[in-house]
């Protein structure tokens, strides 16, 4: 017997269905967001607007995607999610070798001064360097550091503002890598030379492109949301160095803030203001805390307890972990979403943990919609940037590379954005979403190559 399809989503309450309304945007909406998005981009690019626009567009001073001859010996840094890593990378050809060690950032240096943070970093970084006794080789470093960087050059950051949680005193204004090379300094017991900052959207761009040589966007939806691409030079009005051939360069969208100037206010919503207003970074970030990781379960959260005070779920009676800021993780949306359609086995897991043992089928069913209606607006958000970029681009073939933990997890992420993308995008270009193949460490190691491939071109160029 053919098993027919069960559309779930008609089982969902109607009351439910209809508070849900203002957290599903169609395509007219959505086509008008990107269009509100194209102009903040050009705002960012152009010098007269740059100051005040909120979407940065920061040229990264990267000029080349990789060629596939890029090789050697590399140390990388990534810090701007979750964890903190130190790796050490040998590229040769196609070939890719790579030993990484992960170190928590405890809370209290997350929160720190910034002498504490890169003090704690470098320390990472001699510890690892012994143990990979490679302490006496002055190293290649490629530091990824994700957090939204003003660059005047390969080599000098200055960080604007902290997001995701960062929050270290005298850092913003000043050159991240100046202070990570004062803390090695103060050390004295480890020897490198910090090659290239990038941003964890331009490792992405360059790992997919060492792949696939269509690859120009760079996305991220993890922890926090930004986006890259490659522009011409003559349109990055910021960028001020000598054109090293290819007369292009990565910008680095920063489009976490897209919104922060009120322009998304017309489909915020009410959990959206309430994430906001308990945020460590009040009326900043405000696409990504409607998109991200950080802030996916959070929202979730707060539609179920309205909704149950309400009356609408679980009979009405909530239980205090449902009812506690930041406890319904957005890991709980990807595996909720994960049941398969008619089965409620993991939420029903998730929801015992949150003291609902009381919940019913019909509160499932709710719960999931909630969930959907939630990363669907996400996948959507996401698509609509990327969607603007590929219009703006001349190329008709275009891969975008992908990584966090939100695209990588979520088991309809990938999915939700071809199809939106597919809908909102000229039939004319042909695009496809590739995961990146650890983006943050490979990525840092190609822009370290790639320039120093570009550093030999140049002096064999002068001589
Ligand atoms: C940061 C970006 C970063 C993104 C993804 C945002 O909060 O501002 O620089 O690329 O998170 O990690």
């Amino acid at each position: 017997m053919k098993r027919e399809k069960i559309d779930m989503n008609s089982f969902v309450s109607p009351k439910i269905r209809e508070k849900c309304r203002d957290l599903i945007l169609d395509n007219d909406t959505l086509k008008k967001i990107g269009a509100i998005f194209l102009d903040n981009v050009n705002r960012g690019l152009q010098k007269a607007t740059h100051d005040k626009a909120v979407v940065k567009c920061f040229p990264t001073y990267v000029q080349d995607l990789p060629d596939g001859t890029e090789n050697g010996k590399f140390l990388a840094l990534d810090l701007g999610g979750t964890n903190f890593r130190v790796l050490l990378i040998e590229l040769s050809g196609e070939h890719f070798e790579m030993k990484s060690k992960i170190f928590a950032i405890p809370q209290h240096i997350m929160l720190g001064s910034g002498e504490q943070l890169f003090d704690h970093i470098a320390e990472c970084l001699a510890i690892f360097v012994k143990e990979e006794q490679v302490q006496q080789e002055t190293l290649p470093l490629g530091f990824t550091f994700s957090f939204p960087l003003s660059q005047k050059g390969l080599t000098v950051g200055i960080l604007q503002r902290w997001t995701k949680g960062f929050n270290c005193s005298n850092v913003v204004g000043n050159d991240v890598v100046q202070m990570l090379n004062e803390a090695i300094e103060r050390r004295g017991d480890v020897k490198i030379e910090v090659c290239a900052i990038l941003n964890d959207t331009t490792g992405t761009l360059m790992s997919c492109a060492w792949k696939n040589h269509d690859c120009r966007i760079g996305l991220i939806v993890g922890t926090g949301n930004n986006g890259c691409y490659v522009e011409k030079q003559g349109n990055a009005e910021l960028f001020e160095d000598s054109d090293m051939g290819s007369g292009k360069v990565i910008i680095n969208l920063e489009n976490g803030a897209f919104g922060d100037d009120g322009c998304l206010d017309f489909v915020r919503t009410e959990y959206d203001r309430e994430v906001d207003k308990h945020s460590i970074n009040p009326g900043r970030q405000i696409q990504e805390k409607m998109i991200s990781g950080m802030y996916m379960g959070e929202l979730v959260r707060l539609a179920l307890e309205k909704f149950t005070k309400e009356g609408l779920l679980f009979g009405g009676k909530g239980s205090d972990l449902l009812y506690e800021r930041g406890r319904f993780y957005t890991k709980y949306v990807s595996e909720i979403e994960s049941d398969e359609p008619g089965m409620f086995t993991n939420q029903k897991e998730i929801l015992e943990e949150l003291g609902l043992k009381h919940a019913t089928e019909q509160d499932y069913v709710n719960v999931r919609f909630v969930c959907e209606c939630v990363s669907r607006r996400a996948a959507h958000l996401a698509s609509t940037s990327i969607v603007t970029l590929l219009h703006k681009m001349d190329e008709k073939k275009v891969t975008i590379g992908v990584d966090g933990s939100v695209y990588r997890y979520h088991p309809h992420f990938h999915n939700l954005m071809m199809e939106k993308i597919g809908e909102l995008c000229d039939p004319s270009i042909e695009f496809g979403l590739m995961l990146s193949e650890d983006g943050s460490g490979r990525g840092a190691a190609l822009v370290a190559a790639v320039a120093a491939r570009q550093k030999k071109k140049a002096r064999s160029t002068a001589t």
